[in-house]
């Protein structure tokens, strides 16, 4: 009898569960449209399509909001301002995790940073202490580090007058002097050198293919080499930030000239902490590795980022020469050409802070924002799963026709419109600084950098270009990684235009 009664349930039961999903599968809405995938490897075969550009091209042929299979990975990528406002505000509680790359877990410690974590309350915790400790205007060594790592600059340049200088090399320099100088306290050029390097692989593996992030058995597959170069990279991290940790532990500076790594570590523990407190008001405490992966967040967000705008600006102006005129009169209108610009003169020069408004807005030196979903939704009638990748297309949204006349022009002039949007993150058409709880918390210190250094190359020296090169023959053309710089560097010829000393 129980018998009878097992197999005549048995197949009810499956038939129930069977009848179950297939309801909810074909209640479920559709995904957000996108080109066809091929069976298991989806879109995988169109990787090297999506890169800024390639992405908005996608979207002028599927929408705003498009969708991708990447090998097992949803992807969306988004690139209207309607979308990003779903993303990054509407529903900014659901969407505001990181991508957990096998790179970038590894990398991170295991992603016990700020930039890399997923939101939560350790994420929380890392927030704030960089906000308050770290890119706090009150931290006026940072600042004072701008000032002087960009008088450095321009004595160096005046050294070369009237020949041509190579002005992005110059200021992917300026931001690593600025950086490693408020992170660690000095510059050794040797140690310099060192961890550069360090970065410019971090950077490379960051932002490397490995097939082994969308389908996981073929890990074995490593054109790339990355299972060799991770922990060679990770290695070589450890040792240079170990021994500065050590160094700054041993002359604990508690007042006067701090550094970040002093800053951190009035929080240090030495035991392996639980990073999952929800206790936002109870002492943050930080390791090693937290220190160290926060090092390296500091450094991604702000040296490539602002060298790549500083050299944008200047490119625009020498591509655009009726702008860099107007833009020079109006320094020698306000300030005059008998002394230095200072900070409190930018706020009277309304022309340059649509010039460096429109570079933000046609180079946004991060085009493209990777968040993540914590768990399924929708978005207006389509479907996400939870985990879904999200591209934020920064550089699409930017240049959007609706919103933008003429959007790939540069005319600072736009922005002279009461109107005009601005970038703080509240007009979803002009996001270089993204918006929400993930936008960025060194926008503050990052703007004081660009516009310091832009003002003052500007101030100080008339540019013209390479002999026998006209403005229309400078290569505008960008590469596509974790930012955007131009793919040339920019060489002009500086000649000083003050009567003052410039430094
Ligand atoms: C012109 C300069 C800069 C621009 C345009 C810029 C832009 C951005 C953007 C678009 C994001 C990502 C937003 C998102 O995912 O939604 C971001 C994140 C971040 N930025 Fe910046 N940034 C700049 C300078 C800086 C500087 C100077 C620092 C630090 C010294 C910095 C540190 C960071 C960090 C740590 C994050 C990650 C925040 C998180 O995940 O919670 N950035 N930035």
């Amino acid at each position: 009898m129980e018998l009878m009664q097992l197999t005549t349930l048995f197949p009810t039961a499956i038939f129930v569960v069977v009848t179950f999903f297939f309801l909810s599968w074909l209640r479920r809405k559709p995904l957000p449209p996108g080109p066809r995938g091929w069976p298991v490897i989806g879109n995988l075969l169109m990787m090297d399509q999506l890169t800024h550009r390639g992405l908005a091209r996608l979207s002028e042929k599927y929408g705003g909001i498009i969708h991708l299979k990447m090998g097992f990975r949803h992807t969306i990528a988004v690139s209207s301002p309607e979308m990003a406002k779903q993303v990054l505000q509407i529903q900014d509680n659901i969407f505001s995790d990181r991508p957990p790359t096998i790179a970038i877990t590894y990398l991170t410690y295991d992603r016990v940073d700020m930039a890399f974590g997923d939101y939560g309350p350790f994420w929380r915790q890392m927030r704030k202490l960089s906000v308050t400790k770290l890119f706090s205007r009150n931290r006026a060594e940072s600042w004072s580090s701008v000032r002087d790592e960009v008088d450095a600059m321009v004595n160096l340049i005046a050294t070369n007058s009237g020949s041509p200088v190579d002005l992005g090399e110059q200021v992917f320099g300026l931001t690593h002097d600025i950086i490693y100088r408020a992170a660690f306290g000095s510059i050794s050029a040797e140690g310099k050198q060192v961890f550069v390097g360090i970065l410019q692989e971090y950077t490379k593996l960051f932002s490397a293919f490995n097939v082994a992030d969308f389908i996981p058995w073929l890990g074995f597959i490593d054109p790339a080499g990355l299972n060799t170069r991770l922990p060679a990279a990770r290695s070589a991290l450890d040792r240079f930030i170990d021994k500065i940790i050590d160094e700054h532990l041993e002359k604990e500076k508690k007042t006067g000239d701090r550094d970040m790594v002093d800053e951190m570590l009035a929080f240090y523990s030495d035991h392996e902490i639980q990073n999952d407190s929800n206790d936002l008001q109870g002492p943050v405490r930080l390791t090693r590795n937290n220190i160290k992966a926060i090092i390296m967040d500091i450094m991604f967000g702000g040296t490539e980022t602002v060298a790549s705008a500083i050299e944008w600006a200047m490119a625009e102006l020498m591509h655009t020469p009726e702008a860099m005129k107007r833009v020079q009169q109006e320094l020698v209108d306000v300030v005059g050409l008998d002394r230095r610009v200072e900070e409190s003169d930018l706020e009277k020069l309304p022309y340059f802070k649509c010039v460096i408004k429109e570079t933000l807005r046609l180079h946004p030196p991060i085009p493209v924002a990777l968040h993540q979903s914590s768990k399924a939704t929708m978005i207006g009638n389509y479907h996400i799963p939870k985990g879904t990748r999200v591209m934020i297309n920064i550089y699409a949204i930017n240049r959007d026709k609706r919103t933008w006349q003429d959007p790939d022009v540069f005319d600072p002039s736009r922005f002279l419109h009461e109107k005009s949007p601005d970038f703080r993150g509240s007009n979803y058409e002009f996001l270089p600084f993204g918006s929400g709880r993930r936008s960025c918390p060194g926008m503050q210190l990052g703007l004081y950098t660009l516009e310091m250094a832009v003002v003052r190359l500007l101030h100080c020296f008339t540019w013209q270009l390479p002999v026998g090169m006209k403005p229309s023959e400078i290569d505008m053309s960008d590469v596509f990684g974790l930012t955007a710089p131009k793919a040339s560097r920019l060489v002009a010829v500086p000649t000083p235009r003050l009567s003052c000393p410039m430094y």
